[in-house]
């Protein structure tokens, strides 16, 4: 790997060191005397391998109250004991990054394991030893072998405990070598900068963040605001024994989505309460805390348009404040394993236009939610019609003006990370290319226009995904169908459901060829959507009640899983029968096409297994996180698919599901 030249400087930056394993060479380095003893109380994590090298990560932390930087000696070695070490390195920790510490380590192997941890103190007396991180590198480029990947989003502290974490860890350690997860793909959410005060449905969280140092605290929610808040949130999720398990057990590759920063945010501008509001200062906090806890390789590589996280001069006006915030980090990156994979990371927040509607505007023309058609013409803004936009908006029997009518297409992406993007992907030589996407390519559209006499509008769920920016989502698949590319697939978080299906050329034709595939995965933690809905339809929209549950002797139907595979009539028809086979008879779904799976009611989390021809992926459903545990809860169901790798000019043939311990409604079971 060529290094920058930033790395020739030895030292990037006061929390960020580079040390390089060569034969003896660094063995002898020694804590200068009086070295505090330190405590280590986020563990140690490793994150982006790279084929000769690898991010090590830990906060450590002195026992006395103190604000002076600390000394420490990072240890690698091959063996978990290390009786054969292979590097031993002053590092400094200081109270400006938290006591966070980040050091780039290679001259490393390629495809092979590593164990790290971290001492202070004086050997005999006030030694502290931090726990022992496993890791592993990337393979070298010419490798053809097998990949295995676990994928995981949306980790809410407080809405449930990390079963979903403790049940990964502790089948990986019950698996054969060659079954075992080489790394771990974190799609976002990691944190939750909000923390609600009771459950969607009512009810106490499983448990609490502790109060914020300054956070905003609201009738229903508290939040972060302020570079304390954000570490605090950091400090509170990796106090728990299983995550931060996780982080010591594999190598993290991370991206985020909205809750590292602000629910919904676009830019630099948070919308809690409808219209964008700039809040560039707590951006820029945001930001500065991810860099610190998450360890990633960023200035490291050289021709990466990532990099660390440099504190900006602030600008005079709105836009160049936002601008300051926004170069603060950038996360967007490629990372490779040989000739099996590429994967792509993106940011789909920093970069992204604002909402092509306005907050509110469906409920201000009396429509329950955006119309496909109004968000279509909204979001490609000057570029609808061929540069032939209209002058006003139709819904309902009337029509509005257009506010859209001489704005810049949508993007979701940004014009230089699409590039970027495009290019990365288009130009990869690797079979498979996983895009790390924070959000679905699988829209949630309801065809609320089978429903005879009601006069609604086949309809988008929400327009923060990209749903909400169908232009760019339809450049980029076209883009991939131009240039024949195969082998693309976008893992996905947000949903908090598990979902699964292939993702045409065009977002509006729905005969169109698929061009790729999207497997989206369950929260950690996070509430699982159909509670969501089902409190909104019980509470504020009984109407919608029958496209959302049916209720039954024994409980609750998901009639929402019926509305997403095979449209609202067929779901209202079940709601009010209860018979499936109507069902059958009223699909397919055109609103959502080549959608083949959905799970709305569970936590869990997704692995994949990558070789040159196909990748295997199985959808883990938990069974109930929300209780304390001591044995890990047990999983609920599986879902198992199959992707052979297809050729030029052809089309990706998703296979599956197949179930494996129960399958969710309205599917039924099947053993694999
Ligand atoms: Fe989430």
């Amino acid at each position: 790997m060529p290094i920058t030249r930033r790395k020739l400087l030895g030292l990037m930056s006061s929390s960020t060191f580079f040390l390089t394993v060569s034969p003896g060479a660094t063995l002898a380095a020694q804590l200068p005397a009086g070295s505090v003893p330190l405590d280590f109380p986020q563990g140690v994590a490793s994150g982006d391998p790279q084929p000769d090298g690898i991010m090590l990560w830990t906060r450590a932390v002195p026992r006395t109250d103190s604000d002076e930087a600390v000394n420490l000696l990072v240890q690698l070695s091959r063996d978990a004991d290390f009786s054969t070490p292979l590097l031993q390195a002053h590092l400094s920790a200081n109270p400006q990054s938290d006591y966070t510490v980040r050091s780039y380590i290679d001259g490393l192997a390629p495809n092979t394991q590593y164990y790290y941890r971290f001492v202070s103190g004086s050997a005999g007396q006030d030694e502290s030893v931090s726990r022992v991180g496993r890791t592993r590198t990337a393979p070298a480029p010419d490798h053809t072998g097998k990949v295995n990947l676990a994928f995981a989003s949306c980790q809410s502290y407080e809405q449930a405990f990390y079963g979903s974490w403790a049940r990964m860890l502790e089948d990986d350690n019950a698996a054969a070598e060659d079954e075992r997860i080489h790394f771990v793909l974190h799609l976002g959410d990691f944190i939750y900068e909000r923390c609600w005060k009771e459950r969607p449905g009512g009810g106490p969280n499983s448990r609490t963040v502790p109060p914020f140092p300054n956070g905003v605290d609201t009738p229903e929610n508290r939040y972060a605001v302020s570079l304390a808040d954000y570490r605090h949130l950091y400090k509170t999720y990796l106090s728990d024994p299983h995550l931060q398990e996780a982080r010591a057990n594999w190598p993290f590759i991370c991206t985020w989505d909205d809750h590292e920063f602000a629910n919904d945010n676009y830019q630099s501008y948070t919308s809690y309460d409808g219209p964008g509001v700039l809040d560039a200062q707590r951006k820029t906090d945001a930001n500065q805390a991810w860099f610190e806890y998450i360890p990633a390789v960023l200035d490291e590589l050289q021709e990466q348009p990532a990099h660390g996280f440099q504190r900006q001069p602030q600008g005079r006006d709105e836009a160049a404040r936002n601008q300051a915030a926004l170069d603060s980090l950038r996360i967007y990156r490629k990372l490779n394993w040989g000739k099996t994979l590429d994967i792509v990371l993106t940011d789909n927040r920093s970069y992204r236009s604002a909402p092509c509607l306005p907050a509110g505007f469906a409920e201000s023309l009396g429509m329950p939610m955006n119309s496909v058609e109004l968000v279509a013409i909204a979001d490609a803004g000057s570029a609808y019609a061929n540069g032939q936009p209209p002058a006003t908006l139709p819904y309902g029997d009337g029509t509005v003006a257009n506010p859209a009518r001489d704005r810049a297409p949508g993007s979701l992406l940004g014009t230089e990370q699409r590039e970027w993007f495009l290019d990365t992907v288009t130009n990869s030589v690797a079979a498979w290319k996983l895009w790390a996407n924070a959000l679905p390519l699988m829209p949630m559209r309801l065809d609320l226009s089978s429903l005879p006499m009601t006069g609604y509008e086949d309809s988008i769920f929400s327009i923060d995904g990209w749903a909400g920016y169908p232009y760019e989502q339809g450049l980029l698949m076209q883009a991939f169908e131009k240039a024949k590319v195969t082998g693309v697939v976008s893992l996905s978080g947000d949903h908090h459901m598990h979902g699964a299906g292939s993702v045409a050329y065009s977002t509006t034709d729905t005969n169109a060829r698929p061009v790729a595939v999207d497997f989206t995965v369950a929260g950690i933690s996070s509430t699982p959507i159909f509670e969501d809905l089902l409190a909104v339809a019980r509470n504020d929209h009984p109407d919608f009640a029958p496209v959302v549950y049916r209720q039954t002797d024994d409980g609750v139907e998901p009639v929402w899983n019926i509305s997403m595979l095979d449209g609202v009539l067929a779901a209202y028809t079940y709601a009010e029968t209860g018979i499936s086979v109507l069902t059958d008879w009223l699909g397919p779904n055109t609103a959502n096409p080549g959608l083949r799976y959905v799970d709305t009611t569970v936590n869990g989390y997704g692995l994949a297994t990558v070789e040159a021809d196909k990748i295997s992926v199985q959808l883990v459903a938990m069974q109930d996180c929300r209780r304390e545990f001591v044995k890990p809860p047990a999983i609920a169901h599986i879902a198992h698919f199959s992707l052979p790798r297809w050729q030029a000019g052809e089309s990706p043939q998703l296979q599956g599901p197949e179930f494996e311990g129960g399958a969710p409604f309205p599917f039924e079971p099947e053993t694999v």
